[in-house]
């Protein structure tokens, strides 16, 4: 990774030298809708369409190998983020991929009625972070998604949705570290009967946004047990 970033600098370094962000690797992170929608929360869907039942993208975040101190207060940090405040979202900036989002990056959240919030809030706090302007880094979380597709990966597992069956939570990650060279982070929340499922999905990326890389951190188990619900949206 180190070395990674060093050639990247280099290559980059009239640009980088004003505003250049230091961490070791990107999460792209997918959420299942399904386990989005069936908490005690709820969920809603933009113009009230129901999208696919297909993984859909959280954010594509900067992030630290090990949790050091950072930023002006020296305050341990894991990642870094909301980076420049002047650098706020502009939708003009993204109107060509507007399609793609809507279909790939859309918001599950009631409290808005369209997916732009959404993208606001990811871009002020992860986007700025990222070392790339804000085309390049919608891009590269839209592109990174479409070259793996998680549902597909499962599905050819035999992990398919389902209201009875559980999966054993190492059989997710194995299948698909299988099908990308990288053992992803797995990350489980409770539906509303506080059964446990399979809610979102850490795949480690490198600098540019573009390849897996092994993750440098532990891939995170975060509040899974060893059999989870993958539920049907
Ligand atoms: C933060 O750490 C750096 C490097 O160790 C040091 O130079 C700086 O004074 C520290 N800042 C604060 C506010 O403690
Ligand atoms: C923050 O973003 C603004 C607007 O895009 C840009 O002009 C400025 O150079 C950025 N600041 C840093 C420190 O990167
Ligand atoms: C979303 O749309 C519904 C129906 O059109 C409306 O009742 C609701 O107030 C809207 N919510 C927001 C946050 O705009
Ligand atoms: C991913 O694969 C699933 C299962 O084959 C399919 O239904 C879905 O449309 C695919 N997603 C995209 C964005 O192509
Ligand atoms: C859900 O299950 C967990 C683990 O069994 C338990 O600790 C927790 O209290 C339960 N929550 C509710 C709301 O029942």
């Amino acid at each position: 990774m180190r070395l990674h970033y060093c050639s990247l600098t280099v290559v980059l370094l009239p640009f980088l030298l004003a505003s250049a962000t230091d961490f070791d690797f990107f999460y792209h992170v997918q959420k299942w809708p399904g386990s989005f929608c069936d908490t005690t929360g709820g969920c809603c869907f933009p113009g009230n369409v129901k999208p696919a039942a297909d993984f859909g993208i959280h954010g594509l975040w900067p992030n630290y190998a090990a949790c050091r101190p950072a930023g002006e207060t020296n305050r341990t940090r894991c990642w870094p983020d909301f980076c420049n405040a002047t650098n706020t979202f502009a939708p003009s900036l993204i109107s060509d991929l507007k399609s793609d989002m809507d279909r790939n990056w859309g918001t599950l959240s009631c409290r808005s009625n369209d997916s732009t919030a959404f993208w606001s809030h990811e871009w002020s706090r992860h986007g700025t972070c990222s070392n790339m302007d804000q085309h390049a880094y919608f891009l590269a979380a839209l592109r990174y998604k479409a070259r793996f597709n998680l549902t597909r990966i499962l599905l050819d597992s035999g992990i398919v949705p389902s209201e009875e069956r559980t999966y054993c939570v190492g059989s997710i990650r194995d299948a698909i570290g299988e099908a990308t060279g990288s053992a992803p982070g797995i990350e489980c929340n409770r539906n509303a009967r506080n059964e446990t499922q399979l809610y979102q999905v850490y795949q480690c990326v490198d600098l540019a946004g573009t390849g897996p890389i092994p993750c440098p951190a532990v891939p995170m188990q975060g509040r899974c047990t060893d059999q989870v619900k993958f539920p049907a949206f």
